[in-house]
């Protein structure tokens, strides 16, 4: 079994960024630039910015954080991002989710221009992947999709099962592993019997938020298993898979923590990049 190192990968795309940032100051004389928004106090949002932040410092990107109150309209909001729409200085923009309740998160991702939509969410780009052109790919399915191609390069023809259905993984999940040219079979909580389904799995992309959902039995002999969940314990942080029990029968899986999360800021830094080299190839 192997475990798939998502700190090491992740530093791996980092570095290889560095390089790409340096190269393309010397080309353009200039780097790219993240704004991230951040709207109220969620305690969670205000470490992922920071680390969001720190990141982006390290490989050259010209990092930026907009922090607002919780109670701030939401007019004020579409301004700003209409403003940063305008920003030649700015490549990527991200507003950090959850949105307070009032705020119509909707229409703040319609706001943000495709163009700089570094998170993959507007409909341009989600119609863009599932059309199968070149578009702003979410985060943390880049991610999963990265750590797969560790194991295995050529992914044609395997059978994944995603567990979950939502837009920020399950559903560009999918679109990601068509286009490798897999057989996929999405699940989420209506499925009628998901062992059996995961048990017809090559590769297993958990993504539902389950504490140790996957179990050792669910899983054929040689699985590559994805996980992607970060649910808080009694015991500490676990995923969606049962580690100790899938460990012993996958071919390949990712830990929680050490696993898809350290990917996902890497891929954030990789889109900003790509939506700055755009923006100077235009
Ligand atoms: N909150 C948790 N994950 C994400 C993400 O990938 N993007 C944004 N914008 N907010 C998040």
């Amino acid at each position: 079994m192997k475990k798939i190192d998502g700190k090491k990968v992740a530093a791996d795309l980092r570095l290889e960024l560095k390089k790409k940032v340096s190269e393309l100051k010397s080309k353009y004389n200039a780097v790219p630039g993240l704004t991230v928004i951040l709207v109220g106090e969620d305690a969670p949002s205000k470490i992922y910015v920071k680390n969001k932040e720190k990141s982006a410092i390290e490989v050259g990107i010209n990092s930026k954080i907009i922090k607002y109150p919780e109670n701030l309209e939401e007019k004020v909001l579409l301004d700003k991002i209409g403003e940063l729409n305008n920003d030649k200085e700015v490549s990527g923009i991200l507003v950090q989710l959850p949105l307070p309740k009032h705020i119509n998160k909707r229409k703040v991702i319609e706001t943000i221009a495709h163009e700089k939509d570094v998170d993959g969410f507007h409909p341009m780009n989600v119609g863009n992947l599932s059309s199968g052109h070149d578009s702003s790919i979410p985060c943390t399915p880049l991610g999963c999709s990265l750590l797969l191609k560790q194991t295995e390069k050529n992914l044609s023809g395997k059978h994944a099962v995603v567990i979950g259905r939502s837009n920020l993984n399950g559903k560009p999940m999918t679109q990601l592993l068509l286009k490798e040219n897999c057989t996929v079979t999405i699940t989420h909580s209506k499925t009628k019997d998901l062992k059996t389904e995961c048990l017809r799995a090559d590769i297993i992309i958990a993504a539902v938020g389950i504490p140790k959902l996957v179990k050792g039995d669910w899983v054929k002999k040689d699985a590559i298993v994805i996980d992607v969940g970060i649910n808080k314990t009694e015991s500490g942080l676990v995923g969606d898979v049962d580690f100790d029990e899938v460990s012993k029968v996958a071919k390949a899986i990712t830990p929680v923590p050490g696993g898809v999360g350290p990917m996902t800021i890497a891929c954030l830094l990789s889109n900003t990049v790509e939506c700055f080299k755009k923006a100077q190839s235009k």
